[in-house]
């Protein structure tokens, strides 16, 4: 049945780490819904939550998304014992984890769509002030592979979990369409002539890619492919190369009369998946920290990774990573630091070591645009453009992929973190699209 609901569709990119709203105007123009932030307004909302609880106070926890969110954990003493608080990122990146169905915070079950309910149900709200009509009907973005999806089957059963998500938030018409073929509605609005266009879009948890003949007046989707990994896997790729090893991932500690690795692995991977950090800081984990600091060869390192569990300290550690990556797309050379009251953490790092480190992660996103080549039929000389989008296509060594494959000339790229929501928004404008 038709819906009788007729106010205005808008494009929702519900991102891995930025999440968008954007609404094309009758008049041709587009709206983004903008977000305080830091006393300004951004188009972008980061994709957190923060929870918070006090002990012992028999009421739910508190939960905020976006920045609100950061907001409130920075303004939080995590080290007090009386509040606890949990940061939680990547969500989109737990859909297609059958297994994952949820996660228990402060004693309480939350599933996944709970979770995601929050972040877009926020997202919702906000879009319904600034826009000025209460949103309820939506295209929003999906990537062409969700991450740890192995199959068709895991896709779709990642988008129907999505789906639950959005009609719990208050959402009640929802369409879904590809991430990187949004992306190209984008860059096909400004094209003179007809051409076979490339996208990739890079973010925090997916890489996509999709191929089009577009004109000024045509769209035809020739094929799309995908991988899931992004910005996400670089992030852990330097946690456990420069990082961790300065927590003591590579130390040794007495055992009787052996000398034995300090702490297992499982320790440093929840670094790596920085968000999950804080799962750390409880009792068992922070005795079993405490007894091998007194029997490691580098008690220091341990030192500092017990300040950094104990004092909550994900967020900063993620911040400094992101800021080590970010530094490298501009520079040769940068420092990792790391700096509170309670450790001091620095260690230099080069852009040859960090594309070193993600040369397997570059591999597998290569291999996913020979598929949608191989997919398609489509030659490397037949390919006019190639347009590159979201946060991660800023990495010199992804964008030199295509520059050495396409030509320097045939590379464009733009509107790194709105392009996705952008071209939702013109789909949703149009029907047929
Ligand atoms: N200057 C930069 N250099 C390198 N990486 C960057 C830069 N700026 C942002 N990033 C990375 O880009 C990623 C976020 O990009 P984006 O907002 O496009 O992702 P997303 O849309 O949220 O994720 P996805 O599309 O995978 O769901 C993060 O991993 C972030 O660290
Ligand atoms: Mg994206």
């Amino acid at each position: 049945m038709a819906s009788l609901d007729t106010s205005p569709v808008v494009g929702i990119d519900f991102g891995t780490t930025n999440s968008s709203v954007a609404l094309a105007l009758p008049d041709g123009s587009l709206q983004f819904v903008e977000f305080p932030f830091a006393g300004a307004l951004t188009r972008s909302s980061r994709s957190v939550l923060y929870m918070q609880k006090k002990i012992g106070v028999g009421k739910p926890a508190s939960v905020w998304s976006g920045p609100e969110a950061i907001e409130r954990y920075l303004a939080t003493d995590n080290f007090e014992d009386e509040v606890q608080g949990r940061l939680i990122q990547s969500l989109k990146s737990y859909l297609a984890a059958r297994s994952f169905n949820g996660t228990e915070i402060f004693g309480r079950h939350y599933r996944v769509e709970d979770l995601v309910a929050k972040m877009v149900g926020d997202l919702r709200r906000r879009a319904s002030v600034e826009l000025g009509f209460e949103v309820t009907r939506a295209v929003v973005g999906r990537p062409v592979a969700f991450v740890s999806a192995d199959n068709d089957s895991d896709n779709a059963f990642a988008e129907e979990r999505l789906r639950a998500s959005l009609l719990q938030a208050g959402f009640t018409d929802v369409r879904f369409a590809m991430e990187p073929i949004a992306a190209a509605h984008t860059y096909a609005e400004g094209i003179q002539r007809e051409e076979t266009v490339l996208i990739g879009d890079f973010g925090g948890g997916t890489t996509d890619f999709s191929l089009l003949r577009v004109s000024p007046t045509e769209r035809t989707v020739l094929g799309t492919t995908g991988v899931g990994l992004a910005g996400d896997a670089f992030d852990a790729k330097i946690v456990h190369y420069l990082v961790s090893p300065a927590l003591g991932s590579d130390s040794m500690a007495r055992s009787l009369n052996k000398v034995l690795p300090a702490l297992p692995a499982w320790v440093y991977a929840n670094l790596e998946r920085w968000h999950t950090l804080s799962f750390l800081r409880t009792r068992q984990v922070m005795e079993m920290l405490r007894t091998t600091q007194k029997r490691a060869l580098e008690p220091e390192k341990i030192a500092a990774l017990i300040a950094v569990v104990e004092h909550d300290l994900g967020y900063r550690l993620h911040q400094a990573v992101q800021r080590v990556k970010i530094d490298l797309s501009s520079q040769d050379a940068t420092e990792f630091v790391l700096e509170t009251d309670a450790v001091s953490l620095r260690e230099a790092v080069t852009r040859a070591e960090f594309e070193g480190w993600i040369a397997p992660e570059l591999e597998r996103m290569e291999r996913s645009l020979d598929d949608v080549l191989q997919k398609t039929g489509v030659a490397v000389a037949q390919v006019d453009r190639v347009f590159l989008t979201g946060g991660t296509s800023l990495v010199p060594a992804v964008r030199r992929v295509f520059a050495s494959r396409f030509g320097e000339e045939r590379v464009v790229s733009g509107e790194a973190f709105t392009s996705v929501a952008h071209g939702l928004a013109l789909m949703a404008a149009n029907k047929d699209a």
